[in-house]
């Protein structure tokens, strides 16, 4: 059965369970090992005292004239910029002890497989929604050149340039688009309008040029999904990896999600490496380490969560774990204060899961710690094999004879094995949204590295180039970028494999 159709019914026990008629008989305290039960309450059900709608003008931008209508709303909106108690989530950084971590020095082989991408100068951890646009503002020139599209997922004036500016918003310079924001609002985070519809605060989706397009290349009539769904999509707008399409020149020419393999429901990491392999216009920078020019993943938070997890057959969505319904002034709505469910003390588990906080919470933790520990395990094989790349290409400059069906397999084993430390790694739940297949592609991209590594151990080997057993990866180099001001290496800061094996490679 659709979820779509289950949900009535199962929002309905929810109310009996609720109101004591089936209480104690039918739901009695699970023991504290026991599997979680099926969810039994929809948590984002329509709010029993929900402000009736009020008229927002259409089109309106300025969430502060919505907050006239919904006064609540529009203070847990604002809240979004108060920092969490400190130490609530292991993996995921800022909060109240206001250390916004450096990813690379967290995930040091990132220094040197991002080399070339423009995170040199900065790449700290999200900050939030009220702070997408200013993080945006500090950008190295090397990522402005991407004209207007890098304001698609952190303005919410993008769609209104998108359709007035045509062509000229892929074009013209990240500043010359910024300019066409009033000032106030050029650093606006997500806004009501992101995600709702003003004339009766459905849900909407705004972004019709990815997220619609990309959800019709699939098949799936954006127009057909239901409210379910919505509560995923409207964030799948801009939690979902994107490509920057480049022509020769390496002018931006376009933008759109690499879905066109996959389906609703079962986007792969095979379907979209797929369409990077079908689509030259997708290689968007230069690795330097390589000199390979690469498509780019980011943040797939959609795509790993809506694939078949487990969460997502039990019918929940991205909105019931990150908005749970919270007590406001006396109403129950939807805590518009979006965040990381551990920073809300897993307050969005209640509904469906019985177990204690402190259960649930270990549980999380052990998922990450082992996935965390994969994927550092990726990390530094890519790597590893990003660097005998370099030697590859050293001996052909020297003249020496590199086999070239054994050099064109290692490539295509890197690519491989790159993509999928990067879809697991720009993740960001670090697997906990779909345990399963983040090791599943872990484990892939370990095997991947493993065999490039070997083929090209045998190509160096065959043209008379002796390798150590253990490749330098040179980390401190990359952490030093002449004339900038990136962040040096911030050695406490880094993510130990939490089983101690990666010391052991
Ligand atoms: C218009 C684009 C946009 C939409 C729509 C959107 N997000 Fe985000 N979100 C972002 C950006 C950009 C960041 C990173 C902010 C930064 O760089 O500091 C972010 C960050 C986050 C974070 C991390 C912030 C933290 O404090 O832990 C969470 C969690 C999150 N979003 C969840 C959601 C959920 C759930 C939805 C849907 C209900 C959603 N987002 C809709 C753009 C969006
Ligand atoms: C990141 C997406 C997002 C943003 C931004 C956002 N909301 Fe929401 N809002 C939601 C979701 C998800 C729900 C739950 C809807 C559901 O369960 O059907 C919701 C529910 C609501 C509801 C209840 C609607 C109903 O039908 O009962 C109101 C009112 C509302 N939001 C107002 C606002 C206002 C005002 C703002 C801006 C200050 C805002 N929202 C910003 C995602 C968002
Ligand atoms: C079953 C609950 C659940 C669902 C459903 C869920 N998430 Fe999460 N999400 C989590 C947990 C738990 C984390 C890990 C948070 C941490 O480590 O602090 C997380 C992490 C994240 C982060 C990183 C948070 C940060 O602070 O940087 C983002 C962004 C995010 N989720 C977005 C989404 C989106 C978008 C969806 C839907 C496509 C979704 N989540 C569905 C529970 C959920
Ligand atoms: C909409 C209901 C719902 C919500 C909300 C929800 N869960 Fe679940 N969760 C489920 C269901 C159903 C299962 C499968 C239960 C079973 O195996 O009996 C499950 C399973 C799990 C599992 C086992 C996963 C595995 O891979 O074996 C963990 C861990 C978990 N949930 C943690 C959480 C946490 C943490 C939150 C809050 C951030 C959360 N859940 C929110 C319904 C929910």
């Amino acid at each position: 059965m659709k979820k779509r159709f289950l949900w009535p019914f199962l929002f309905a026990a929810g109310f009996l369970v609720r109101d004591g008629l089936f209480g104690p008989a039918t739901a009695p305290a699970a023991p504290a090992n026991a599997p979680a039960p099926p969810p039994s309450v929809n948590t984002n059900a329509p709010p029993p005292t929900a402000t009736p709608p009020a008229a927002i003008p259409p089109g309106t931008i300025d969430p502060a004239v919505w907050g006239k209508a919904y006064p609540l709303y529009y203070q847990q909106w604002r809240e979004v910029r108060e920092a969490a108690q400190a130490g609530m989530s292991k993996y995921r950084g800022w909060d109240a002890d206001d250390i916004t971590p450096d990813t690379l020095s967290e995930y040091p082989y990132l220094a040197l497989l991002l080399d070339g991408w423009g995170f040199e100068t900065e790449h700290k951890e999200p900050r939030g929604h009220a702070y997408m646009a200013l993080a945006r503002v500090k950008l190295p020139l090397s990522r402005i050149a991407d004209g207007g599209v890098c304001l698609t997922c952190k303005s919410p004036f993008a769609p209104r340039l998108e359709k007035e500016m045509g062509k000229d918003y892929y074009r013209d310079s990240y500043r010359e688009v910024l300019a066409k924001i009033p000032q106030k609002d050029q650093d606006l985070g997500v806004a009501c309008i992101d995600c709702h519809d003003p004339e009766d605060m459905s849900l909407a989706i705004s972004r019709e040029l990815t997220l619609g397009k990309a959800l019709r290349a699939m098949g799936t009539d954006p127009a057909k999904l239901g409210r379910e769904e919505m509560r995923s999509l409207v964030c799948a707008q801009c939690h979902a990896t994107y490509d920057v399409q480049k022509n020769e020149q390496k002018e931006t020419i376009g933008l759109y999600f690499p879905w066109q393999k996959g389906k609703f429901g079962k986007i792969t990491i095979e379907d979209i490496i797929a369409q990077f392999r079908k689509d030259p216009t997708t290689a968007e920078w230069t690795q330097t380490v390589t000199g390979f020019r690469l498509p780019f993943i980011r943040h797939p938070q959609f795509e790993l969560f809506s694939n078949d997890s487990i969460h997502w057959q039990a019918g929940a969505a991205c909105s019931d774990c990150h908005m749970p319904l919270v007590k406001d002034d006396g109403a129950e709505i939807p805590d518009h204060r979006v965040t990381s469910p551990l920073k809300t003390d897993l307050h969005a588990c209640g509904p469906c899961h019985d177990e204690d906080k402190g259960w649930l919470r270990q549980r999380v933790y052990d998922i990450q710690d082992r996935i965390a520990s994969m994927e550092i395990r990726a990390g530094y094989g890519t790597a590893t094999v990003a660097k005998l790349f370099e030697s590859v290409h050293k001996a052909q400059k020297a003249r020496k004879h590199i086999d070239r069906k054994l050099y064109d397999q290692a490539k295509e084993y890197y690519l491989d094995a790159f993509f999928r430390t990067m879809f697991i790694g720009t993740e960001s739940s670090m697997g906990f949204h779909n345990p399963a297949e983040a090791a599943r592609v872990l484990g892939d991209a370990i095997a991947f590295a493993g065999k490039a590594e070997g083929l090209l151990r045998q190509a160096l080997a065959q043209a008379g180039v002796a390798m150590p057993a253990k490749i330098n990866l040179d980390l401190a180099k990359y952490f030093e970028v002449g004339g900038t001001t990136r962040v040096p290496f911030q050695g406490g800061q880094e993510v130990k494999d939490p089983f101690g094996n990666q010391e052991r490679f």
